[in-house]
Formats: structure tokens, sequence, C-alpha cells
């Protein structure tokens, strides 16, 4: 989103237009953002056989995985139910990873039957898996690397304690398994968390992977998982894509050297590609002012950006209706009846009632963590594409809150 004159703009559009057309609250996405962090990150690894696969949680839309599988990427999924919807949006099988923790084998099988590849981070998955595929079907395996990384305890998966992955020191029980019914280990994986600034966390995940990849000689590829940092606030720093591309490029292809043959180097960004891509549009019911704070009450809430809530995060508030205005210091609250501050203590453009605000680098985490707290509706989506704004997600209405409902005939 830009300023433009008085005017704040999506691809030339007037914001204020799309929420006239669509209402509000709305998640709005801008294609061209997408595309550019793809091709940011493609050109930081253009040395080396890269493979990005969004991690779809970001932001599940199908209209958006769409336009990802026509940029030539793949998908990271979850649960079956994220990789159905990307089979739907046109992703082939194959180009679709289902990293499950925790799941029941039954999800894995189903998976299977999809064709799409698998993830495993458990020993129990593993031995099912074993039993079940022998060497019919290969599996990339989740290691846990050690590593504390990522911008909040909550966002912090790669160390000891956390849920995620094989720890190394199970590798011998890898290894049984693996002889025990001939798995084919196509690929090593980790993810370290998110928010991650610091390259060195990258490079350090990379030295745990190339240690233990020289014990699995089938190998296809190496996933390093996503995680990269993306700046909320004015003046945040952001990985410094170039930087990382050389360093992890380079000790990736000298690793290649060493194992004998060339590898496909994956990664599974979500915030990277779709955080910047989305604004959420909401309202300002009114303004209300107590001799403590003036607050902003706005039709919306941690029902449909949870984030602030529950990850302290930080997201940009701009009034986009009163570019000119006066600055003044608000809270910017919603409507759930809870504490469900947006953004505190904020100096936006003078707000009055019935203008538009907007909460920037809403694109990740921002719809898919919604919810209907409150028997509240989940907002409308847009996807910007090509200079016109178009509706990929109706606004709930009172029949959503209703739907698999059963009301007893006491
Ligand atoms: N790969 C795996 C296995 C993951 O678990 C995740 C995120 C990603 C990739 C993508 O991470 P990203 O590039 O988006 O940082 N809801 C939180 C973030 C939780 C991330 C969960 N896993 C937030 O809004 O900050």
């Amino acid at each position: 989103m830009q300023l433009s004159g008085q005017q704040y703009q999506i691809q030339g559009l007037n914001v204020l237009d799309i929420c006239q057309q669509f209402g509000t609250p709305l998640y709005v996405y801008d294609a061209d953002v997408i595309i550019r962090q793809i091709n940011n990150l493609k050109s930081a690894f253009n040395t080396v056989p890269l493979r990005i696969k969004f991690a779809c949680k970001a932001l599940t839309n199908i209209s958006v995985l769409k336009l990802m599988q026509t940029q030539g990427i793949g998908i990271d999924a979850v649960s079956v139910a994220e990789a159905r919807q990307a089979l739907l949006a046109g992703f082939k099988p194959k180009d679709i990873t289902f990293t499950s923790n925790g799941v029941d084998f039954s999800e894995i099988q189903e998976a299977v039957e999809l064709g799409v590849a698998i993830n495993v981070d458990n020993l129990p998955t593993l031995e099912l898996f074993g039993k079940t595929f022998g060497n019919t079907v290969p599996c990339c395996i989740r290691l846990k690397p050690n590593i504390r990384a990522g911008g909040n305890a909550k966002i912090q998966v790669g160390h000891e304690h956390s849920k995620f992955g094989i720890p190394l020191a199970q590798l011998p029980d890898v290894h049984t398994l693996v002889k025990k019914y001939n798995i084919v280990i196509n690929g090593l994986h980790i993810h370290t968390g998110s928010d991650i600034l610091d390259p060195e966390a990258f490079i350090q995940g990379a030295n745990v992977l190339f240690t233990v990849a020289k014990e699995f000689p089938d190998l296809a590829f190496i996933d390093f998982g996503g995680g990269f940092k993306v700046g909320y606030k004015k003046g945040d720093k952001t990985t410094n894509m170039p930087d990382l591309g050389e360093k992890l490029s380079a000790a990736f292809k000298d690793f290649c050297k060493d194992y004998g043959r060339e590898l496909e180097m994956w990664f599974e960004p979500g915030k990277y590609l779709v955080s910047e891509c989305g604004v959420l549009f909401v309202k300002a019911n009114q303004v209300k002012q107590t001799p403590a704070i003036t607050f902003v009450q706005v039709n919306s809430g941690l029902n449909h950006l949870i984030r602030p809530m529950m990850y302290d995060a930080y997201h940009e508030i701009v009034n986009v209706s009163n570019p000119e205005g006066e600055l003044k210091t608000y809270d910017v609250v919603g409507y759930i009846c809870e504490t469900d501050t947006l953004g505190s203590d904020r100096q936006l453009n003078e707000v009055r009632a019935d203008d538009v605000l907007a909460l920037l680098n809403a694109g990740a985490y921002g719809f898919t963590m919604s919810s209907q707290y409150n028997a509240r509706f989940r907002p409308a989506e847009v996807l910007v594409y090509k200079g016109e704004a178009r509706l990929i997600r109706e606004r709930e209405t009172m029949e959503d809150i209703l739907r698999n409902q059963i009301l007893l005939d006491f």
C-alpha cells in the first residue's frame, strides 16, 4: 500500500474505493508483492538448484495458492486439508510436501494416496511408515537441530525442548528403522523458528544438516525450513536475503562436492512470501475519550487478527481516511469482549468515527488464524491482481455461524 498524493493505493487503486466496494473488515492482498518476494528469494539463491515450498498455513486462500502455482513454486502443507486445497488450486501432488507433526498415521496414509511427498517428524511414525510402505514410498525426516532462534518463545521450534522433529540423539534409532524396513530417506529437514534475523542461525542449521546428511546416501534434497524475518515496524531489520543467499549457497555447494552429487536446496517460507502483501482494513466504530487513554474502537479484533494478543506482535496502523489529519495518540482496540488491543500508544492521523484504518503486514497468519469468536463473521478477502480488485472469499454470514450446529428438539 502506497500513499500517492492524498490517497492510499494498492496497484493504483484507491483503497477507500476497495473498502467501499467490498465492505470492512476486509483482508486485501497485493499479488505484485507476493510475486516480488518470490523473485527476491529466487534471485538470492540463483546459483543453487532451489525449490521454494510456500508454507501455506500462513495464507491458504485457494486463489492465492493458484497465484503461487503460476510462479512455479511448491507447497508445504501441515494437514491433508491444506494439501487438498493446494491440489484444488492446481498444484501437482509431487510439488506438495506434507510436513505433519503429531498426526494420526491414517492422515499420512491419506497423503500418500494423494501422491504428496511426506516429511516424518517422530520415530513411531517412521516405524509405521516403514512397516506400511517399505521402500515403495520415500520420505524426508524432520530433525530437531537444537538451535534456539526466532522472534518469540512461542515461535521458536528448533530447541531441545520443542515438540518438533527427531532429536539428533535418536539418529541411531532412525538408522535401525531404515535398515529394518528398507526405508528410502530422500530428504532431511529442519525448521528452527519464525522471525529469524540472524543468517548465522541458518548456517548453524546447515552445519547440523550437512553432518547428518553424510549418513544418508539416497538424499535428493535438503530442506532448511522457513522463518525469514520480515519487517513489521518502521525501521525493523529484516533477513538480509542477498547476504544469506550468498553464505548459505556457498556452504551448500561445498557440501554437495563432499557428498558427491548435486542436491536440491529447499525452503518453506510463509511470512517472507505473504506478510507484506496483506492489509486488514477495519472501520472506526467510535472514538472513545477517557481521562487516561483515547480509544479507537474498530469493527474487528483478536477474532480477525490474533497476532498482537498472541505474540505481542506489532502491526503498523494507518488512518487511510485522513492522511493529512493532525497526529494524535490512540489505543486501537477491537469489539471483542476481551482485552483485544490491536495497537497501543499509536500516533495516528486524527481518527473520526467511520474512518478506515489499515493494519499492515497482515497477510501471514492473519485470516488463517481468524475465528468466529463472539459469533462474529470472518472478513471477506480480496486479491488485487493486474490492477483489478477481485473477491476471493465472501464475508461470512449468520449461516456460517449456524453451519453444522444442531438444535435439539427437547
Ligand atoms: N515450516 C514449518 C515446518 C513451520 O512450522 C513454519 C511455521 C514455516 C515453515 C513457516 O514459517 P515462517 O516463514 O512463516 O516464519 N503464527 C505465528 C508463526 C507460526 C509459524 C508456525 N510455523 C505468527 O503469526 O507469528
